[in-house]
């Protein structure tokens, strides 16, 4: 029996006993995954998918250590299934096709239920269908607030990414060969909450949480803060307990596709002032997309009246007995027959990792990169064997990178590492969650031509 046929059989049998899917949950809100239209620009644009007809994905929150209830309806006429993105939860709320659950077929409801056993910004995305539904639009934040509140007196939240449109508003397709090949498709518009450079109102003097989530299918974003004293507090989820540098115009801070910044800022005091999050993008100059202006009689707070965030409950990887696990991503050999990764093939294989492409959620006898057994820590080595860059993503465990062939690397817990151009990083983890963990690079289309695995956690 494969994989597959394992799944279908288990699938059945949970439904036959009424332990499935289909069902809403007491007091949980559906999402219902469907088609919708919004102006990204002059036009409104039609064709997108998100979670209301007219609207972003919205900006979904949850508490540190208590259960969520998130039912997912798909009633697109393609199979779907979600995923959140950085969550230490059970491998069978993950949201992995095949992997974890059978896909999530058209009129179908997965019940999603799970406790964040962490604080911080993550977000959420489908894993089937992937390049289609994100590119047109499905990718929201996950907002896990802290068990004790740190102390702002507001929050903003900006989901970046881009878009790729016609002049008069219609998608371009979403990705190209050339550019799976390469350092990925890029989009045209580029969009914070799928707005263009939008302005939000905080009081004067007050102390905001800027949370910046990157769910872009490609792009790198490369941003600094204009205006304000800040200071980062968190990345990819997790407080930083080191000093990070700020960011600034000419050192400006790499996001890659599925990683998070959070930002403890304090507001201009003068009505009106504003403080600017900065991109910068390639031939042009620095562009605000967006901006926090700051309205009403100042309040006088100060950063240092911030606690420290509290430190998630991870364990500390035991480096003098942790064993030693590569990965080598690259271009794939030539003559490999197009697979298809996590539902929805684009028909191409260009990346591998191990020199082997991934042969497909389908495939049979599709083992493991690794097995690594429960409770022990680990150093994995990522070797990035081609010129372009790769936001490297582990499911369900957080790791801290210890070492690079090319730069100090601050030790910041994560989920995702952006490996730059021949980098060798070292990362370190304990194993600590069972199941079937994906493992592929961010960049959709790299995931998606090849540059998919998972790692078994025994
Ligand atoms: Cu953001 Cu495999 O996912
Ligand atoms: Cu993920
Ligand atoms: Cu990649």
């Amino acid at each position: 029996m494969n994989r597959r046929e394992f799944l279908l059989g288990s699938g059945a049998t949970a439904g036959a006993l009424g332990l499935g899917c289909i069902g809403l949950a007491a007091g949980a809100q559906e999402l219902v995954v469907q088609p919708a239209s919004f102006a990204l620009r002059d036009q409104v644009t039609t064709g997108m998918v998100s979670l209301s007809p007219d609207a972003p994905p919205p900006v979904l929150h949850g508490k540190q250590g208590e259960v969520m209830r998130l039912p997912v309806r798909n009633t697109l006429p393609d199979y779907t299934a979600m995923h959140w993105h950085g969550l230490r939860i059970p491998n069978d709320m993950d949201g992995v096709p095949y992997l974890t659950q059978m896909p999530i077929g058209p009129g179908e409801v997965f019940d999603y239920e799970f406790t964040p056993p962490d604080a911080g910004t993550y977000w959420y995305h489908p894993h089937c269908m992937t390049m289609e539904q994100m590119a047109h639009g499905l990718t929201g934040v996950l907002v896990i607030a802290e068990a004790a509140d740190p102390g702002f007196d507001s929050e903003q939240v900006i989901n970046l990414r881009d878009f790729r449109l016609n002049d008069d508003g219609s998608f371009l397709p979403a990705f190209t060969a050339r550019g799976a090949a390469r350092a990925g498709t890029f989009g045209n518009v580029q969009t914070a909450n799928w707005l263009d450079g939008p302005v939000y109102d905080h009081a004067a003097g007050s102390l905001v949480r800027l949370r910046v989530v990157n769910t872009d299918t490609t792009r790198i974003y490369k941003v600094h803060l204009s205006g304000a004293e800040a200071r980062i507090i968190a990345w990819d989820g997790h407080p930083v307990e080191v000093d990070f540098p700020l960011p600034s115009a000419d050192d400006p801070l790499l996001i890659g596709p599925g990683q998070r910044v959070d930002f403890a800022l304090k507001m201009p005091l003068g009505e009106g002032q504003t403080v600017d999050l900065m991109a910068k993008f390639p031939g042009q100059p620095n562009r605000s997309m967006t901006r926090l202006r700051a309205v009403g009689a100042p309040v006088s707070r100060e950063l240092r009246e911030l606690r420290p965030l509290p430190v998630n409950p991870t364990t500390k990887p035991d480096l003098a007995n942790a064993e030693l696990h590569e990965f080598v991503f690259g271009w794939t050999p030539e003559g490999g027959e197009p697979t298809n990764g996590f539902c929805g093939s684009l028909g191409y294989n260009f990346w591998s990792i191990n020199r082997t492409p991934w042969p497909g959620d389908a495939a049979k006898g599709v083992g493991p990169l690794a097995t690594l057994q429960r409770g022990k820590s680990y150093v994995v080595r990522l070797r990035n064997e081609s010129p372009n860059l790769h936001p490297i993503h582990l499911h369900g465990l957080a790791f801290v990178p210890i070492k690079s062939n090319l730069r100090p690397l601050p030790p910041l817990l994560t989920d995702t590492m952006l490996l730059l151009k021949d980098e060798v990083v070292e990362i370190a983890l304990v194993a600590d969650n069972p199941g079937d963990w994906a493992f592929h690079c961010h960049v959709i289309e790299h995931q998606k031509t090849g540059l998919t695995g998972y790692i078994r956690v025994d």
